[in-house]
C-alpha cells in the first residue's frame, strides 16, 4: 500500500479524495500541483505532507532558470509557496527547513547541480520517514496485549505517512504478531478520515474492526468496549501538549473520564521544541463549506448559517499516558523526558 510514488523523477500521488471509492493516481508536475493536492486534503497526514513537499521542490525546480542566482530565487520562492499551504503540521516546515539547510551549505555550482542537492535531500527525507514508522511500530506494539480493543480517530496509517503509518503502524505490528485485537474506527467529522481512509485500510489489511460515529466514543467506553485509545499527531510542544485532528482532544476527555489509557504515535519530525506549550500551536481553519455541504455537493445545513471549522484540537499532556516515537516511549514529566529522548 502506498500513498506516494517517484518514479523516474516523477512524482505521483494517490488522490486521497476519491477514496474509497476510487483509486486515482495523480501526477505532480509542477509547485502549483503539489500546493493544491495538499490544501486540499489530497496528500494528508503530517509525515507524508512533509515528505511530500520535498518532492514538490525538486519537481517545481526542473523548470527553474539554471542561473545560480535565478534559480535561488525561484527556489526560495518556492518554499514560501508551499509553507502557506497548512499551518498545523510541523512536519511540512521541517521537511522544507532541510531542504533549504541542504540548498544553503551548497556554495558553488548551477541550478542542475543544486537540483540534484534537493533530490538528496527529499529522497533522504522519504527513506527515513519509512524507518520512522518502522520504529514506531516496534515500540508502540509493546503496549497492545492479546484481546485488546482500541478506539482510533483519523487516519494516521499507509495513507498518513510514506511509511506503514504511526498510530495503525502499531496496530498492524500487533496484528502482524498474531494479537487478537479489535479497531473501533472514529468516521471523524467533517471530512471522514476515519470512515473513508483509516476503515478503507484496515479492511484492505484484514484487520478487524468497526466503524463507529465520533459522538459514540464515550458510549462505547461506558459498556467497557474500548481498553485504549492510539492517536496521531500532527505537532507537539515541548511539553508534551499535541495538536491532531479536531475530535481527539473529546477523545482524550473522555477516555480520562474512563481511566481508558490514551497513547499518542508520533515521529521526531513532529515535535515542535520551539512551542513551550500546546496553545501556541497555530490551528488550521478551514471553510465552512466542509460543514454545509457533504463533498461539497448534498447540502446538510441552510446555506447561510454561520460555521466555525477548525481543522485541528489540542490535547493537553496531562491527557496522555504516554507518547510513542521512533526513539521510544516518553512518559510524563512530559517536558524533561521529550528533551531527553530527543537528545538520544
Ligand atoms: O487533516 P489531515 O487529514 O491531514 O489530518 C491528519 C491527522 O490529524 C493525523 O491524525 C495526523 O496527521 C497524524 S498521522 C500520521
Amino acid at each position: 500500500m502506498l500513498s506516494i510514488k517517484f518514479k523516474n523523477n516523477r512524482l505521483f500521488y494517490l488522490d486521497q479524495t476519491e477514496l474509497p471509492v476510487k483509486e486515482v493516481w495523480r501526477e505532480c508536475k509542477a509547485a502549483s500541483d503539489g500546493y493544491i493536492a495538499i490544501k486540499q486534503l489530497r496528500v494528508r497526514g503530517a509525515p507524508l505532507i512533509g515528505v511530500f513537499a520535498g518532492y514538490v521542490i525538486f519537481i517545481a525546480a526542473k523548470s527553474f532558470p539554471c542561473q545560480r542566482k535565478l534559480f535561488l530565487k525561484h527556489f526560495f520562492a518556492t518554499i514560501q509557496h508551499i509553507r502557506s499551504s497548512r499551518p498545523t503540521a510541523v512536519n511540512l516546515f521541517w521537511a522544507l527547513e532541510r531542504i533549504e539547510k541542504a540548498v544553503s551549505q551548497c556554495f558553488s555550482g548551477d541550478g542542475r547541480y543544486i537540483r540534484q542537492i534537493i533530490l538528496k535531500e527529499a529522497i533522504n527525507i522519504h527513506h527515513e520517514d519509512i524507518n520512522l514508522c518502522a520504529h514506531m511500530a516496534r515500540y508502540g506494539v509493546s503496549l497492545i496485549k492479546n484481546g485488546d480493543n482500541i478506539l482510533t480517530h483519523c487516519n494516521t496509517g499507509f495513507l498518513a505517512t510514506s511509511g506503514v503509518g504511526t498510530a495503525l503502524a502499531v496496530i498492524y505490528k500487533a496484528h502482524k504478531q498474531r494479537k487478537h485485537i479489535h479497531v473501533y474506527v472514529d468516521e471523524t467529522r467533517p471530512l471522514l478520515q476515519g470512515a473513508r481512509l483509516t476503515a478503507w485500510e484496515l479492511v484492505k489489511k484484514r484487520v478487524p474492526c468497526t466503524l463507529i460515529c465520533d459522538n459514540m466514543a464515550a458510549s462505547l467506553m461506558w459498556r467497557g468496549l474500548i481498553d485504549k485509545v492510539f492517536v496521531g499527531a500532527d505537532r507537539i510542544a515541548a511539553n508534551g501538549d499535541a495538536a491532531n485532528k479536531i475530535g481527539t482532544y473529546n477523545v482524550a476527555v473522555i477516555a480520562y473520564y474512563h481511566r481508558i489509557p490514551f497513547y499518542v504515535v508520533a515521529p521526531f519530525s513532529t515535535f515542535d521544541l520551539t512551542l513551550s506549550s500546546g496553545s501556541r500551536i497555530p490551528i488550521e481553519q478551514r471553510s465552512g463549506e466542509e460543514l454545509l455541504r457533504l463533498f461539497s455537493k448534498t447540502a446538510i445545513a441552510p446555506r447561510n448559517v454561520a460555521v466555525y471549522n477548525p481543522a485541528f484540537d489540542v490535547t493537553p499532556a496531562s491527557l496522555i499516558s504516554a507518547i510513542v516515537s521512533d526513539k521510544g516511549i516518553v512518559h510524563p514529566p512530559y517536558k524533561q523526558n521529550i528533551q531527553k529522548l530527543l537528545r538520544k
